[in-house]
C-alpha cells in the first residue's frame, strides 16, 4: 500500500510547496480542500496530516475549519502557521492578534529536544509570516521553540500533534526540509519509498487495469506531458494505443511536421496526424474573450478526438497529460483559492464526452514528469522542451484570432525561439515567447508613417508554473530579437518586454 501524507489546504500561498517538499523526501503527498469530510480522509489512510497556512485569522467569522473529527485522529498532525493556530484554538489554548507582526526571516531557539528538531542546531533561521500569536498553550502541549516575539513551535508528543508558527516548506527556512523530514520519518514513521521509478511501475499497471482489453487514443501536443503520457500508455497497452496529433492551426511555425516526425522516427509510436485547423479557426472567428476561446478549443479538440476514435473502433479512452497544478488551479472547491483560468485539459472539457479519461500524471508536478520521462528513456531535447499551452497561440493572440494575425505571431515567435536557442538560454528558462497585442501604434519606417502591430516578449523563470519571475534577458539578445522582428515580420513596428512576475501577473497573457 502506498503511504500518503495529506495536506489540508486553508488557502496558504505555500501549500503546494509543502506537497513538493514532502514528495522530495520520497513520501507521496496530496492536497485536499480544508473542508474534506472525515470519511474521505480516512479512506486514503494517511500516515499523517498537515494543516496548511492560510490568509485568515482563526478569529474571523468565516475562518475555515477542518472536519473536527480529524482532531481525534490517532496519527500525527503538523499544523503550519494558521494550522498551528487551529490546533491551539481547538484544544483550548488562546490565540491573540500580535502587535508585532512577524514577517520575514527570524531566528528561533529550540527549547526542548523534540523529535521535530532532532539532529538540528539549537538555533535556526526560519521564515515567518503571521499576525496572530499563541498566548496560552492548550493543555497537553509544550513549547518546543520560540522566536524573539513569540512561541515558534509547540508539541503534544503523546498524541504526536505538532505546530510550527514558521514555514518549513520555503527555501528561506534553510533547515526546513530536515524539519519536515523529522515529521515524516521520526514522527509519522514513513518508509519514504515513493520514487519516480515506483511511480512509473504503478502508473503502467494502473493504465493496464483501467483500459482492460479496450483501445485508447492519446492527444499529443509535442510537449513533455503528453509525450510521457503516451509512452506510459504505450507500455501498458501496446498497439492498442493510437496517438493523435491535431493541427489546430494554433501551433508554432513548422511544428506540426517536426513533431510528427519525431514521434514516428524516434519514439516509435503509432501517430495519426489530423489537419483540423480550418474547423478550429472558423469556430474562433470573431471571439475575443479568453475563457470563451479556451472553451471552444477544448470542445473542438474532444470532437476531433471522438471522430478519430470512431474511425478506429472499440476505443473508449482518451489519455491526456493533465498535471497536478492544472487540477488544483481549475477546481475551486479544492480550497479557498480562486479559479484563475480554465486549463483546457481540465476545466474546458465538455460535460458530455463519449471517451473516459486516462490521466496518469494527474498527481505530478512538471519537474516530476520530466523525471518520469528520463526514467522512460525519452530523449533529453524532448524532455527539456519549454511548456506550450494546450490552446496554443490562441492564448498569445490577445483579441480576435485571424489567419493574418496568427501568421504575424508565428513569425515573431519563431524569431524569439531561434534567438533564445542561439544564445544558449533555451533550457535555462522556463518559457520564452512572443505575444501579439490588440493595439496598433504609430511608427516610422524609411520616410513613411506606419501604424502597425505591437509584439510583447515574455521570458520567465519558474519551477512549476505556479509562480514565476521575469528573466532579465541580456540586452544584446533583446536587441537582436527586437531588430529581427521589426525587420522581418511584416505588420509589426514595435516590440516591448514584459517585466512582470507571477503573481500578480500570470505567465500567459490570454
Ligand atoms: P499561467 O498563464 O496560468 O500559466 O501563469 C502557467 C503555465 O501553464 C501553461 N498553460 C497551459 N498549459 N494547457 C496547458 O497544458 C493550458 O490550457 C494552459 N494554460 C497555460 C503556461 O504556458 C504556463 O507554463
Amino acid at each position: 500500500m502506498r503511504e500518503v501524507i495529506l495536506i489540508l489546504d486553508f488557502g496558504g500561498q505555500y501549500t503546494q510547496l509543502i506537497a513538493r517538499r514532502i514528495r522530495e523526501s520520497g513520501v507521496y503527498s496530496e492536497i485536499l480542500p480544508f473542508n474534506t469530510n472525515w470519511e474521505s480522509i480516512q479512506e486514503r489512510d494517511p500516515g499523517g496530516i498537515v494543516l496548511s497556512g492560510g490568509p485568515q485569522s482563526v478569529f474571523s467569522d468565516d475562518a475555515p475549519h477542518p472536519d473536527s473529527r480529524i482532531y481525534d485522529f490517532p496519527k500525527p498532525i503538523l499544523g503550519i502557521c494558521y494550522g498551528m493556530q487551529l490546533l491551539a484554538q481547538h484544544f483550548g489554548g488562546s490565540v491573540a492578534p500580535s502587535e508585532d507582526r512577524e514577517y520575514g526571516r527570524a531566528r528561533i531557539g529550540t527549547l526542548n529536544s523534540s523529535p521535530l528538531f532532532e539532529d538540528l542546531p539549537r538555533q535556526l533561521e526560519v521564515w515567518m509570516s503571521h499576525g496572530d500569536r499563541i498566548e496560552k498553550l492548550p493543555e497537553g502541549f509544550t513549547g518546543i521553540a520560540s522566536s524573539e516575539n513569540a512561541l515558534a513551535a509547540m508539541a503534544w508528543p503523546e498524541r504526536r500533534f505538532y505546530g510550527v508558527q514558521f514555514h518549513p516548506e520555503v527555501v528561506h527556512t534553510p533547515q526546513g526540509k530536515d524539519i519536515l523530514g523529522n515529521f515524516l520519518f521520526k514522527i509519522c514513521e514513513c518508509r519514504g519509498d515513493w520514487t519516480m521509478a515506483s511511480f512509473t511501475k504503478n502508473a503502467i499497471t494502473g493504465i493496464t487495469n483501467q483500459v482492460g482489453s479496450s483501445r485508447a487514443i492519446c492527444g499529443l501536443s509535442g510537449g513533455v506531458d503528453s509525450t510521457v503520457t503516451a509512452i506510459l500508455t504505450h507500455k501498458a497497452i501496446g498497439d492498442r494505443l493510437t496517438c493523435i496529433f491535431v493541427d489546430n492551426g494554433l501551433l508554432r511555425k513548422d511544428e506540426f511536421h517536426q513533431v510528427l516526425n519525431t514521434f514516428r522516427d524516434t519514439l516509435d509510436l503509432n501517430v495519426v496526424g489530423v489537419n483540423a485547423s480550418q474547423g478550429f479557426l472558423e469556430l474562433l472567428a470573431g471571439v475575443e474573450d479568453p475563457e470563451e476561446k479556451r472553451k471552444i478549443i477544448g470542445r473542438e479538440f474532444i470532437r476531433v478526438f471522438e471522430s478519430e476514435a470512431k474511425k478506429l473502433g472499440k476505443t473508449k479512452f482518451l489519455a491526456q497529460g493533465t498535471l497536478y497544478p492544472d487540477v488544483i488551479e481549475s477546481v475551486s472547491v479544492k480550497g479557498p483559492s480562486a479559479v484563475i483560468k480554465s486549463h483546457h485539459n481540465v476545466g474546458g472539457l465538455p460535460e458530455k464526452m463519449n471517451l473516459s479519461l486516462v490521466e496518469p500524471l494527474r498527481e505530478l508536478f512538471k519537474d516530476e514528469v520530466r523525471e518520469v520521462g528520463r526514467e522512460l528513456g525519452i530523449p533529453e531535447d524532448l524532455i527539456d522542451r519549454q511548456p506550450f499551452p494546450g490552446p496554443g497561440l490562441a492564448v498569445r493572440i490577445i483579441g480576435e484570432i485571424t489567419p493574418a494575425r496568427l501568421e504575424i505571431l508565428q513569425e515573431a515567435d519563431w524569431i524569439v525561439d531561434q534567438e533564445i536557442k542561439g544564445a544558449g538560454l533555451y533550457t535555462k528558462i522556463w518559457q520564452s515567447f512572443a505575444i501579439l497585442l490588440p493595439i496598433k501604434s504609430v511608427g516610422v519606417m524609411g520616410d513613411s508613417r506606419t501604424y502597425e502591430h505591437v509584439i510583447a516578449i515574455r521570458a520567465v523563470h519558474s519551477r512549476d508554473g505556479m509562480t514565476a519571475d521575469w528573466v532579465p534577458l541580456p540586452y544584446d539578445v533583446l536587441s537582436q530579437i527586437s531588430n529581427r522582428i521589426v525587420n522581418e515580420v511584416q505588420g509589426v513596428n514595435r516590440v516591448v518586454y514584459d517585466i512582470s512576475s507571477k503573481p500578480p501577473s500570470t505567465i500567459e497573457w490570454e
